[in-house]
């Protein structure tokens, strides 16, 4: 384990050409879809502490303080991290790198990250949703970063401000998509195989 989680081996923790890989798509769409975002390891070290955890719990919806569950809305289980492990330690502190490199080019003035990680069983699924409401969350970009590969199902469907298809995303181990938060309508399609990920957020406070 020790060897997989090297630094030199995944040039942890700066990716001095994430950004401009995204940046294009971000800047023009608000929208950027990344394949291999980060290091196979890394990914394959978060997929095995996902897949092992015993405290993911049904995901809430609505917000803080009003937080409920409605399986008719959402079906997956999540854990925050809190960067207890090697690999939470690492992935963010990509999302650190991130941050600075997005606030440098595009001005956000993102405070911090937060994420979870989420696994779909088969059969669950998450409606169309907003992750933030203008004027009334702190959440500016969503992240999210899968951790294993389907071959159908669970895919990610985002809409732009009229409900027009604009993606499909079938996930794929390693693949980022990243998103303004306030601004896409997408929905989890019902999930036929597994799916883990982890869904994050910028946020401005
Ligand atoms: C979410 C979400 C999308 C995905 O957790 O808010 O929309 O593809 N996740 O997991
Ligand atoms: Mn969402």
């Amino acid at each position: 384990m020790e060897s997989v989680m090297s630094k030199a081996e995944f040039n942890w923790p700066t990716r001095e050409d994430w950004i401009s890989d995204i940046m294009p798509d971000f800047y023009q769409h608000g929208l950027a879809i990344l394949p291999q975002a980060i290091p196979a390891p890394l990914c394959q070290a978060l997929l095995e502490e996902v897949s092992q955890k015993q405290d993911l719990t049904a995901a809430g919806v609505g917000r803080a303080g009003a937080l409920q569950q409605n399986t008719e809305i959402r079906r997956d289980q999540t854990a925050w991290l809190d960067g207890s492990t090697a690999a939470q330690q690492q992935y963010l502190a990509l999302m650190q790198a991130l941050q600075t490199q997005m606030n440098r080019q595009c001005f956000l003035g993102l405070t911090h990250h937060e994420c979870h990680f989420a696994r779909y069983q088969i059969g669950d699924f998450y409606q169309t949703h907003l992750d933030a409401f203008r004027g009334r969350s702190n959440r500016v970009l969503t992240t999210v970063l899968y951790l294993n590969s389907v071959a159908e199902g669970g895919e990610l469907v985002i809409y732009d401000e009229n409900n027009t298809e604009l993606q499909r995303v079938l996930p794929q181990a390693g693949l980022l998509v990243m998103f303004e938060s306030e601004r896409f309508p997408h929905q989890v399609l019902a999930a036929k195989a597994l799916r883990y990920s982890i869904a994050g957020w910028f946020r401005k406070d």
